[in-house]
């Protein structure tokens, strides 16, 4: 591959999902010169048959920006299957906003990634936690699927370029309680109740521990951003964010634009390690782990500093502080209904409709 390596014919899997559809619009509406020339979406046959749905309106809208669509089921299509989507469709970038549940079938796509005549450089599913953040991380029951592709691709991958894109805690996520666990962190401004963790041993300090955080909209502002940054991208796990916060200083954002005071309920670390503990249902010979054991998990390494870094990579991306979102921005869209009640794909379609 060249130094001068750009994206041409970029192609997006899983760019209709929770994160991937921030990631998809962004990239349609980048400014001029676009960070490649043409951008396909990767999805399931049958997303048009019921054309009043959201996602069949979301796609429809970025058709008219220019999105192609390529359709193909990542469950039953094989590695052979995949070199041949890569080379038909002379993709030499490939995007993988693949969700938790289809992250087992990233080898075989980087495989075949890998074997094409075609793709250059493959973004696997990421944006969030840093899976390898210390040597804790390795042990992190949330991090096991991501630290093993990183495996595979060290062992496995030698002449494709990957980069990942660690965004840490979306913002418009992490302001939501998780129902039934409320104490792992959220707010609920219709309750007026704040909920944070405290560690008890005064680093998280009653809610005054940083976290790094980036919104929704960020994300694809990022991967935009690295689209435009290639060989300074390649290689790396690229940590961005859009703001360094504490729980009090987002309770302080809530209770300005509210005009209300929050009733707040703090929660020792040690009683949320306890709540994972059986959530993962460590004790059992046949662990059955609750699916919210994920989001407890995560919530408490974000509280322990998991996000934290001396220095961040927005700058080797040139995203400037000013193009990307506040802490008041984020909470603004939370009280007027968050990324929930935005059901993206009308608010897509409605943005230009
Ligand atoms: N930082 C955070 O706070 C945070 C929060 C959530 C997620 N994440 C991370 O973000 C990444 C993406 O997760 P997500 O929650 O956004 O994903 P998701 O919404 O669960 O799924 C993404 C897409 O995968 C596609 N898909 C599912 N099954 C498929 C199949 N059999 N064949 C082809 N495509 C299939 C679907 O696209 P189609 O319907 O178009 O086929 C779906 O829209 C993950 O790495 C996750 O860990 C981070």
């Amino acid at each position: 591959m060249s130094n001068d390596f750009k994206p041409t014919n970029v192609l997006i899997i899983g760019g209709t999902g929770a994160i991937g559809a921030y990631i998809t619009s962004s990239l349609l509406s980048a400014a001029s010169p676009k960070p490649y020339t043409t951008l396909s979406l990767f999805t399931r046959p049958g997303w048009d048959s019921d054309p009043s749905s959201n996602k069949a309106k979301l796609i429809q809208h970025w058709q008219s920006q220019g999105l192609k669509v390529v359709t193909g089921n990542v469950e039953s299509l094989d590695q052979a299957g995949f070199t041949q989507v890569f080379e038909e469709g002379k993709f030499d970038t490939v995007i993988s906003c693949l969700g938790r549940a289809t992250l087992k079938y990233q080898p075989k796509i980087i495989d075949a990634a890998e074997h094409s005549q075609s793709v250059q450089w493959f973004l696997p599913s990421e944006y969030g936690t840093d899976v390898a953040y210390n040597e804790k991380s390795a042990s992190e029951p949330t991090h096991v699927g991501k630290l093993a592709l990183r495996k595979h691709i060290r062992e496995k991958i030698e002449r494709l370029k990957v980069t990942y894109v660690v965004t840490g805690p979306y913002f418009d996520m992490w302001l939501y309680p998780i129902p039934g666990y409320e104490q792992a962190g959220g707010f609920v401004p219709s309750e007026k109740k704040a909920y944070v963790i405290d560690d008890g041993e005064g680093k998280v300090d009653d809610g005054e521990g940083k976290v790094g955080f980036c919104t929704m909209w960020d994300v694809g502002k990022f991967v935009t951003a690295t689209l435009r940054h290639p060989t300074q991208s390649f290689g790396k796990a690229l940590k961005v964010q859009s703001f360094i916060v504490t729980p009090k200083e987002v309770l302080a954002e809530f209770e300005k634009q509210t005009g209300s005071t929050f009733d707040v309920t703090e929660t020792p670390l040690p009683e949320i390690q306890e709540l994972e503990e059986v959530l993962w249902d460590k004790k059992s010979d046949n662990p059955q782990p609750n699916p919210q054991a994920t989001f407890v998990t995560l919530r408490r390494i974000w509280a322990q500093g998991g996000t934290l870094y001396e220095k961040n990579d927005n700058e080797v991306l040139e995203v400037k502080q000013e193009d990307l979102d506040t802490l008041e921005e984020g909470v603004r869209r939370y009280l007027a209904g968050g990324y929930k009640a935005e059901t993206f794909g009308v608010r897509a379609c409605s943005a230009n409709l």
